[in-house]
């Protein structure tokens, strides 16, 4: 009888081994190789464990899964981190200022709740030999990995990689990242590849040598390249950006291309790219529910669809700079905003009052302060928040004095100029 109830009573054990089982469900905390084989009969780990202390190797044996999170912070000897067994963790990876940590080897692991790899200066490659290909939150920041081999993800929610500067090749098969796309300061020869992103929700790229993104169609809130490395950029299937587009400090830009971009919600801002002069490349953008700004080495600028533009205009190149494109949506009552100022290193405004007196000449200009003083507040207001911009007051549709608050006297006189050409 007795006998009897032990078997089934350890079957019944077996069945429901691990919630009942103290040792697979305690959080642990490991200091030691000894603390981690406490739970090498654990095939699932029903709590977190969290790893400190002095240890150089660990290996954490047996476990398959974990509910939890594995959180190694401040180890300051471990040199290596395995988990042969290991498919799938609930919650996070997560391992913070771990020196000297060179292995980080999960053969079997494919699915995570999130990674955050932050601060490992010694990691060079992660050796998830069988691909993540669940993981929702991605953080991966001041550490020495040459790629991201080994993450092989679908849906993100984020995906920020910064400082990391030995990186070569960021690419990533996902085809939504629903919070955050953000690629900032890693290595400045780092080319980057998305080459099946659909949406992203707001996507920002610095210090990048190339940005692949041909599926992209839409971005919900700001798309932003910002101090790339690139020579050119481009993603033609994009058809709208529901914040602002930045394209700034892009040094050695010369080319972009947003074929089917016809709408954005907040600013446009284009500026201080200095080897980028033809603003070519957005051949189907129709509405900008911010302000226009437009500041760097322009000589011209290709808008053939633009009907609307919410705020303010602001064109300030430091070249010679054709005017015209923007003069004629001003006239035609497109721009909405307060803001209508276009000039160029000989000024839309002696350029007009030259051909009216049919001088021709391309004398400096004699653009007033109150006018430069206007361009620099309209400049931050643009790239600072969509959203201040694009609920600036509309104004009549005739065109003819759109500019008159603050803009100066020769900008009044220009306006009133173009009324009459
Ligand atoms: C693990 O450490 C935390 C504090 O760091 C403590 O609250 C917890 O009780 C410890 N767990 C065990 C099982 O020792
Ligand atoms: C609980 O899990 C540990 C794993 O370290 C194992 O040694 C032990 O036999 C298990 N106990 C039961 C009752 O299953
Ligand atoms: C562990 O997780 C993997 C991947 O999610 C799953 O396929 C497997 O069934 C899980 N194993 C156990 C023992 O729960
Ligand atoms: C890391 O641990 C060492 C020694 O254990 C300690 O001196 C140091 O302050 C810790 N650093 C952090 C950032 O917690
Ligand atoms: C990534 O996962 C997809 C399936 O989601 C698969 O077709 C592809 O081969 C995987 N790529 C790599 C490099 O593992
Ligand atoms: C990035 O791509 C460019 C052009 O294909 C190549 O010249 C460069 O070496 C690549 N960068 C790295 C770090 O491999
Ligand atoms: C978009 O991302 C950038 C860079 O990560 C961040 O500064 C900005 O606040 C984000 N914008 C929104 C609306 O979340
Ligand atoms: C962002 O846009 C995508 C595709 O248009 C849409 O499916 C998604 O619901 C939007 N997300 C948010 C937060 O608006
Ligand atoms: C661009 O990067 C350089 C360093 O390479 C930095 O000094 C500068 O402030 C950055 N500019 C912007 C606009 O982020
Ligand atoms: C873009 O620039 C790269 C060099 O960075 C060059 O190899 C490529 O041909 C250029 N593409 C276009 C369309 O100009
Ligand atoms: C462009 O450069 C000027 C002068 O350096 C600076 O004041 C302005 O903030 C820059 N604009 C952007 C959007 O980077
Ligand atoms: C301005 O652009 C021209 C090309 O149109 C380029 O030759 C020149 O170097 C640029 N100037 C500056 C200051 O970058």
């Amino acid at each position: 009888m007795v006998c009897k109830f032990a078997v089934a009573s350890s079957l019944l054990s077996l069945a429901f081994a691990a919630p009942s089982n103290k040792t697979c469900s305690t959080q642990l905390n490991v200091t030691s190789q000894t603390d981690l084989d406490t739970i090498s009969g654990c095939e699932v780990f029903r709590n977190s464990i969290h790893i400190g202390g002095d240890a150089a190797v660990l290996t954490l044996n047996g476990v398959q899964n974990i509910t939890g999170d594995i959180y190694i912070y401040n180890a300051t000897e471990l040199t290596s981190f395995a988990a042969p067994e290991l498919q799938e963790i609930k919650g996070s990876l997560d391992l913070e200022i771990v020196e000297v940590l060179s292995t980080l080897s999960m053969p079997q692991l494919t699915d995570l709740g999130s990674i955050k790899l932050l601060t490992l200066p010694a990691l060079e490659e992660l050796q998830f030999n069988a691909g993540v290909r669940n993981a929702k939150d991605i953080l991966i920041s001041d550490t020495s990995l040459k790629s991201l081999d080994g993450l092989n993800l679908s849906q993100v929610e984020t995906f920020d990689v910064n400082n990391n500067k030995n990186i070569k090749d960021i690419s990533i098969d996902a085809t939504s990242i629903s919070q955050l796309l953000d690629i900032s300061f890693n290595s400045e020869n780092v080319n980057v590849s998305l080459p099946n992103l659909k949406w992203a929700n707001n996507a920002t790229f610095r210090y990048c040598a190339s940005v692949l993104m041909p599926e992209l169609q839409s971005v919900n809130q700001s798309l932003g390249f910002i101090n790339n490395t690139f020579y050119n950029v481009s993603a033609d299937n994009l058809e709208s950006v529901g914040g602002t587009f930045i394209l700034s400090s892009n040094r050695n830009l010369q080319k972009a291309s947003f074929a089917k971009l016809s709408k954005v919600g907040g600013g446009f801002v284009i500026a201080n790219n200095s080897q980028y002069s033809d603003v070519a490349g957005f051949s189907n953008l129709s509405s900008v529910g911010g302000a226009i700004d437009m500041v760097g080495n322009l000589t011209n600028a290709s808008f053939p669809e633009l009907n609307q533009v919410d705020g303010g205009v602001v064109v300030d190149s430091d070249n010679v700079f054709n005017c015209s494109v923007f003069d004629e949506a001003h006239e035609n009552g497109d721009f909405h905003g307060d803001a209508y100022v276009c000039k160029g290193k000989s000024t839309t405004i002696s350029t007009t009052l030259a051909s009216a007196t049919a001088t021709h000449s391309a004398s400096s200009s004699s653009d007033s302060h109150a006018t430069t003083t206007t361009t620099h507040k309209s400049t931050e207001s643009a790239s600072g928040s969509a959203s201040s911009s694009a609920t600036s007051s509309k104004h009549s549709k005739n065109g003819a004095v759109a500019n008159s608050a603050g803009l100066g006297l020769l900008g009044s006189l220009a306006a009133l100029l173009f009324q009459f050409i």
